[in-house]
């Protein structure tokens, strides 16, 4: 596996990659790899050859009051796992690199953007498009691998390979979990042992939805209900958002 730490370089290879005619697969991630990151590479692997990972922890889709300085940062870590994995090319470029002196511009997919995730978040959405936008402008992938555990994000993603006429395809691949339901993210390794056990409530009330879906219950309002009280029950949890939306639109459905 070559590592690339400069735009550049990773534009040349990606070029001769586009003549000879292979197929560029890219998976993007802020590193502190986990199980759901490797299914991203598998998947690609499946399809692409050669396989890039990017590791950056994009500054740009980071609040002022978020955590970026403690993100976890285990560039060597995840450099062995990726190379017994087999993957091609591991791009970690610098945040000069990615955001030189000067850089003005940001694209953002409007409205989308702003509602769940995004209203607690504001720019966050619009960090996250811009830095896609430009790995895939650098990489210029075939396919580009996200999971979709960020449901919201997997979803403005698409909309924005559609709406700029991107030549990649953006593939959103299965959430990958613990045996008791939660969802896996670097983020996990911020959980203190009693914060862990509590974390499982997301999943118990994804759960209750679902069963009650499935016993033919269809009123949002009922379900959020339901969630609600599970979640409420939890007092290491507070609740920034919990909505029932079309997948499509991300807008709220009654039914
Ligand atoms: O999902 C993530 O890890 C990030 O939002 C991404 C897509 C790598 C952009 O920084």
């Amino acid at each position: 596996m070559e590592t690339i730490y400069t735009v550049e370089w990773m534009k040349q290879v990606a070029r001769q990659a586009r003549v000879e005619a292979r197929l560029v697969g890219l998976v993007p991630t802020m590193g502190a790899l986990h199980e759901g990151h490797l299914s991203l590479v598998r998947a690609a692997q499946k399809q692409c050859s050669p396989v890039v990972v990017s590791i950056f922890v994009n500054p740009a889709q980071f609040g002022p009051k978020e955590d970026l300085e403690k993100y976890p940062r285990q560039l060597e870590a995840d450099r062995e796992v990726l190379e017994k994995l087999g993957v091609d090319y591991l791009f970690a470029p610098t945040v000069a690199e990615m955001y030189p002196h000067g850089f003005r511009t940001y694209v953002s997919v409007e409205g989308m953007s702003s509602v769940l995730e995004g209203r607690s978040r504001p720019g966050h959405f619009r960090g996250v498009t811009t830095v896609v936008l430009k790995l895939f402008e650098i990489v210029q992938p075939h396919f580009a691998y996200f999971g979709r555990k960020d449901a919201q994000q997997a979803r403005i993603l698409r909309q924005m390979t559609a709406d700029l006429n991107l030549d990649t395809e953006a593939v959103v691949c299965p959430i990958v979990r613990e045996p008791d339901g939660l969802a896996l993210s670097s983020r996990n390794a911020y959980l203190n042992p009693d914060e862990r056990r509590a974390a499982t409530v997301l999943h118990r009330a994804l759960r209750a939805a679902e069963k009650k879906i499935a016993a033919g219950e269809r009123d949002t309002l009922h379900l959020l209900a339901a969630m609600r009280k599970l979640l409420d029950a939890e007092p290491l949890a507070s609740v920034d958002y919990v909505e029932i939306v079309d997948a499509d639109t991300l807008e709220p459905v009654t039914r």
